[in-house]
């Protein structure tokens, strides 16, 4: 693991032995002193992700938000509450899925007594990679979500647009991802909206907002379906 800030992309050390619920959670501990970005500087604790270690998709954010960043927990708050009902809306067990985020520190600016919440920039993300990376060898998804265009990008590359690209499948891209530990052949990728678009679209378009995502999830749940 990166001790200086910026010192480069993070190095999880992948246990080879165990269960992949004892790799997640070395992993896990390893990412808690996580250096490799100042962004540890001001948040509160890193988040990691959270779920079942056999689940068959892992739902990727972006970043913790303020009530993440306070609870320790990826997908806990207002942004989690509409991600937990469009997975129902869906038919996706919240049992099935493996909850994570492209960055692991909350970045953020004061605003009065709030946090607003900062986009992170291409080199906290890229240093950020490698716990992703690393989650998504152990856990080995069927099929990962990208919610939102950070995600996205971050997996597919600067130029997938989430207006184009939403509710398609595609190949993880390769083949420098996963070094040696790649998830299975097979194992798809797909974006859609971020949850928290849902929360602020004008109350007049919310609920489509929301059936959009919702409909995305449910080509998940299709795939998940055929195996
Ligand atoms: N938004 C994200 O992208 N991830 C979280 O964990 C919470 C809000």
């Amino acid at each position: 693991m990166s001790e200086r800030p910026g010192a480069g992309p993070a190095q999880p050390d992948v246990p080879s032995g165990g269960s992949a619920g004892a790799k997640l959670a070395a992993l896990r501990e390893q990412a808690a002193g996580c250096h490799a970005c100042p962004l540890y500087a001001h948040a509160s604790q890193t988040v990691f992700g959270e779920g079942p270690p056999s689940a068959s998709v892992v739902m990727l954010g972006e970043q913790p938000g303020d009530m993440e960043d306070r609870q320790g927990h990826p997908f806990v708050g207002p942004a989690g509450r509409v991600l937990d009902r469009a997975l129902e809306a869906a038919g996706i067990e919240r049992d099935d899925v493996y909850v994570s985020n492209v960055v692991k520190h909350f970045k953020w600016e004061r605003a009065g007594k709030v946090r607003l919440h900062k986009k992170p920039n291409a080199g906290e993300i890229r240093a950020c990679r490698p716990w992703w990376e690393a989650e998504l060898a152990v856990v080995r998804p069927r099929v990962v979500c990208c919610l939102g265009a950070t995600a996205a990008q971050a997996v597919f590359g600067p130029k997938f647009r989430v207006t184009r690209d939403r509710g398609v499948f595609f190949d993880l891209p390769g083949p420098d991802l996963f070094g040696s530990a790649r998830p299975p052949a097979g194992t798809e990728a797909i974006a859609t909206i971020h949850p928290s678009a849902v929360l602020r679209a004008p109350s007049e378009t919310r609920d489509e907002v929301f059936d959009g995502l919702v409909a995305d999830l449910e080509t998940v749940a299709e795939r998940l379906r055929r195996g």
